[in-house]
């Protein structure tokens, strides 16, 4: 699919909760999200009628996110049922890794091929406080275990947060050095609900790379993703940044977001959604939705310019 700036549209990340076992400051309000009336979320059978009909139209990469994917029960049966789609290329999801030492096996056997993991801080303490209640050691159990069930190119996806996390970026780094693990940092993005916490907190990627004069840039191995990798001489893994404030992306943009109550995004930062639930039981009416906002996307976010993200990032998925 094409869109009318002529960027190919080929990924789609499908939120399938808006629930999450962590309440991280930057993404989501103390008390949590309002649990939707069952009604207004999707069956797991809705969202493998909408990734069918996404594959069919050409999206080859899809990644389920949430809140958190894990919490959601039934989620290795929808990996399974979305993983036999023939014409998908790449299937992958990102989850904060807590629930990962019980699902980790199940997740691999079913198909999913990639996990990116949210860790925004090693220690016990900042974690507790980053994410209000998390145990680290869970979140780390769940890396190793996902290592050791045979996931690879997994990815760790740091938001960098001024006076939180700028002293750890040398430890992280250095996870490189050891082992096949991307790490990612993450320009911090002020959101609706949360812009007082990001106010003075932001810091741009690019100041990590100029602390590592021998780091080497790579070229992208898919140049519509965000990140920009750099590797360090002899490194198993890479050093990536995502810069949606300093560096935009947009221009290369590739990728679509279905909400876990069936809206359709054509970008994270646009009001204009798309309600795909009417079409459940309409395929043909289902893709013309889709073809439709897809060509209605945005150009860009305005996120530098100073606005806000409408919706909490733990409600659209990241
Ligand atoms: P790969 O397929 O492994 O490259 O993963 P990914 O980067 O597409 O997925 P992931 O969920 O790990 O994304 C990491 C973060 O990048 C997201 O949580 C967002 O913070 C940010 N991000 C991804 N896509 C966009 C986008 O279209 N716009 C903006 N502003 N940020 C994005
Ligand atoms: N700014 C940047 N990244 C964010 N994420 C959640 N909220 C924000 C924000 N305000 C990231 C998480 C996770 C992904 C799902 O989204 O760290 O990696
Ligand atoms: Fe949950 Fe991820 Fe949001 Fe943290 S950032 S509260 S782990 S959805």
């Amino acid at each position: 699919m094409i869109d009318q700036y002529g960027r190919r549209i080929n990924y789609a990340r499908i939120s399938i909760t808006d629930l999450c076992n962590l309440r991280c400051q930057y993404c989501m309000p103390e008390e949590g999200v309002t649990k939707k009336d069952c009604g207004e979320i999707l069956r797991l059978e809705d969202f493998f009628i909408i990734a069918r009909n996404l594959i069919a139209l050409g999206i080859d990469k899809i990644r389920l996110t949430g809140g958190e994917p894990l919490v959601r029960r039934g989620i290795i049966k929808l990996v399974e049922w979305i993983g036999q789609l023939p014409g998908l290329r790449d299937f992958a999801m990102t989850t904060n890794g807590l629930l990962l030492p019980l699902y980790a096996e199940g997740l691999k056997a079913a198909g999913l091929q990639r996990l990116n993991i949210s860790l925004d801080t090693t220690d016990s303490d900042k974690y507790r406080r980053i994410t209000r209640g998390g145990d680290v050691r869970q979140a780390l159990a769940g890396l190793e275990k996902a290592m050791a069930v045979g996931f690879r190119r997994i990815k760790i996806n740091v938001v960098l947060i001024k006076g939180f996390n700028d002293d750890e970026v040398e430890n992280f780094v250095e996870m490189t050095k050891k082992r096949p693990l991307d790490v990612r940092f993450i320009e911090l993005m002020p959101f609706a609900g949360q812009h007082e916490f990001a106010a003075d907190k932001y810091m741009p990627g690019e100041d990590i790379i100029k602390r590592y004069p021998e780091m080497v840039a790579e070229t992208a191995d898919d140049p519509s993703a965000p990140a920009r990798y750099y590797r360090l001489p002899g490194a198993p893994g890479r050093v990536g940044l995502i810069e949606p404030m300093s560096h935009r992306f947009c221009d290369a943009c590739n990728r679509i977001r279905i909400t876990a109550d069936g809206q359709l995004l054509s970008c994270l930062h646009s009001r204009a959604e798309t309600d795909l639930k009417p079409y459940l039981n309409d395929e043909a009416g289902m893709q013309e939705q889709i073809l439709y906002s897809i060509k209605h996307k945005p150009i860009t976010h305005r996120l530098a310019e100073g606005s806000l993200m409408e919706r909490d990032m733990g409600k659209i998925g990241g």
